[in-house]
């Protein structure tokens, strides 16, 4: 994780390491034809969708690029599928980058050049984008727009290049990361929140027909449910639980193929596995329950500080499992009952745990 300090300078990159990301080129193919092409296909978030229907509508009304859009929530939601969304319902090509690869203002000012009236361009986890870097975004932003440095010290001259008229999608896991002048230029900002439990059943379904793989109602819901409220994780079960259908000679997935899979694969019935269940293990266990700073968690638990913060976490606190206060994590009285330990306040608000 990038932590910024008081000069908005990063200290340290660490790419969190998500068991959800899909890096195998493979995988990330199949993936990425699970992935809706129109807004009509992607399901749930009926809020932002509502929306950017009449602001892509209304700019094309006008033959006008889409202002920049931020798209923000926990890691699996949907910003990738969302931003190639509305590049592909505006009519425009979309170039997709991201904040850590972009390591020099040349590395940028080469995609921006490169784009043409309209495009789309996206990065993702552009919190972590490097300050030199966001610096020349921003007047790219405005007034479209690069303003590059020829040459060093006193015989250095500024060079101002205009861009074409394009359309920024910047997608993050943590908009508190984000500078204040860049979060202002955006003309939209739009919150992911996780799906229900039935969004999650259509999303399983959907894509169980794309894979040409049989999945009964009941065992739909069952996956649903163990899901996280996330689809790529929906999408990543699917094709586990596929595997062991294939491999059973099955031609149908059922109810208790899916409970079977699912034990195999160290998943319990709230969709957590054995890293989340150690995460709150260890705060119960080695620090009473918290509170627990994320530095001596990440030590604990030998996962990195942005995977807790990223990948496990949002989704503990989604299920009211783990507390966030300004002393440390917190585990609640539900995810002592769901480990099965049993929980004792003392008078400080500390927990025991027998
Ligand atoms: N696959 C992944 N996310 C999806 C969504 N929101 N709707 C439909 N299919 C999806």
């Amino acid at each position: 994780m990038i932590k910024r300090d008081a000069e908005n300078k990063p200290k340290k990159i660490v790419t969190p390491v998500s068991p959800f990301s899909e890096n195998d080129p493979t995988v990330a193919k199949l993936e990425v034809t699970l992935r809706p092409k129109k807004l009509s296909e992607y399901i749930g978030q009926k809020e932002a969708k509502k929306n950017l229907i009449v602001f892509i509508e209304a700019t094309k009304k006008r033959k006008e690029p889409l202002e920049h859009i931020l798209i923000h929530s926990p890691a699996g939601l949907g910003k990738t599928t969302l931003a190639n969304i509305i590049a592909n319902e505006i009519g425009v090509n979309i170039k997709t980058t991201s904040g850590p690869v972009l390591e020099k203002q040349g590395d940028l000012a080469a995609l921006l050049t490169n784009l043409q009236e309209g495009d789309v361009l996206f990065i993702d986890e552009i919190h972590r984008l490097r300050p030199a870097v966001e610096e020349i975004l921003y007047s790219a932003m405005e007034d479209f727009a690069l303003d590059l440095m020829l040459g060093k010290g006193p015989s250095a001259k500024t060079m101002r290049l205009t861009l074409p008229k394009f359309t920024l999608i910047g997608a993050t896991t943590k908009i508190s990361m984000l500078s204040s002048p860049l979060r202002d230029r955006f003309g939209h900002n739009f919150k992911l929140n996780f799906y229900t439990v039935d969004e999650i059943k259509q999303i399983i379904l959907r894509s169980a027909k794309i894979l040409g793989c049989k999945v009964n109602d009941d065992a739909a819901e069952k996956l649903a449910k163990c899901s996280r409220q996330t689809p790529r994780i929906a999408n990543r079960l699917l094709r586990r639980i596929r595997d062991f259908a294939d491999y059973e000679g099955k031609t149908e997935v059922t109810y208790s193929l899916v409970e079977s899979s699912l034990m195999a694969l160290g998943v319990d019935a709230l969709g957590l596995d054995e890293t989340d269940r150690n995460l709150i293990r260890v705060v119960i266990e080695k620090f009473r329950g918290g509170p627990v700073g994320l530095n001596t968690l990440s030590a604990a638990t030998s996962e990195e500080e942005a995977t807790i913060e990223e990948v496990y976490e949002p989704f503990l606190m989604q299920l009211g499992f783990l507390e966030r206060t300004p002393r440390g994590r917190i585990a609640t009285e539900n995810a002592y009952n769901h480990l099965g330990i049993k929980c004792l306040r003392t008078n400080e608000n500390q927990t025991l745990s027998l």
